[in-house]
């Protein structure tokens, strides 16, 4: 894999909430690829962060990709409220959906990419019965709910066997990975084979956004 198809997605969750239209931009101009929205409800994850009303607000700072990672309990009762906020991506995770096929099934049918996300306890081999519906697979490499925790390495295993799937197989899925994520692994997680890095505490954590993004791009080559 090339350095050109790597895209970074900066979370927002280590961001100056204060001023969120003003991150945003930052990350637009500072070259980034996506904006990595962390939606938790206190209790699929221990944390209670932002809805769609606050996504659909920033909408009108960026045009680029908005990548929604849901860490909600029956995340499919919010699929439409997200996909009208401005969503390109919405990812829910296995563990919260008893019915993952036709939830997958309904984001894509809304118009959006279907993406499904494993947390770091979770067996990926769940994959081989939905692979027509994802367009992404999320692999976290911390336990969803905070920024700033260090990444676990035993997901660079769980890639590679994605990767491997997806490649026997002959299909168009992205891997994106989220957690721990910086200048120092992101390198080696690329060569694990994922194509698009979540970095939080990374970007937002070491501003200028612009000077972050461009180390951790030139980490990769
Ligand atoms: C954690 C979130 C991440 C978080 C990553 O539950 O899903 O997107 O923002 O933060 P860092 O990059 O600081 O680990
Ligand atoms: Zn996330």
């Amino acid at each position: 894999m090339t350095d050109k198809n790597i895209k970074i997605a900066p979370s927002l969750l280590s961001a100056d909430f204060s001023c969120l239209g003003t991150e945003v931009k930052s990350v637009e101009d500072g070259g980034g690829d996506y904006i990595h929205f962390d939606v938790m409800d206190g209790h699929f994850v221990p944390n209670i962060t932002f809805g769609p009303s606050l996504i659909k607000s920033l909408r009108r700072f960026s045009s680029l990709v908005f990548d929604v990672h849901l860490m909600i309990e029956k995340p499919e009762r919010y699929i439409e409220d997200f996909v009208k906020s401005g969503a390109d991506i919405i990812t829910v995770h296995v563990e919260t959906c008893p019915h993952l096929h036709r939830t997958l099934q309904m984001i894509r049918d809304s118009g959006v990419k279907s993406s499904v996300s494993l947390n770091p306890g979770t067996d990926p081999f769940f994959l081989d019965y939905i692979w027509d519906k994802v367009d992404m697979v999320l692999v976290m490499s911390v336990n969803p709910g905070f920024g700033g925790q260090k990444f676990i390495s035993s997901s660079l295993k769980k890639i590679e066997w994605i990767y491997r799937r997806i490649k026997d197989e002959g299909l168009n899925v992205d891997i994106e990975i989220d957690g721990g994520i910086g200048p120092e692994n992101a390198k080696e997680v690329v060569k694990s084979g994922c194509n698009i890095l979540v970095a939080g505490s990374s970007v937002f954590g070491k501003k200028p956004v612009l000077s972050a993004i461009k180390s951790i791009r030139d980490s990769i080559r």
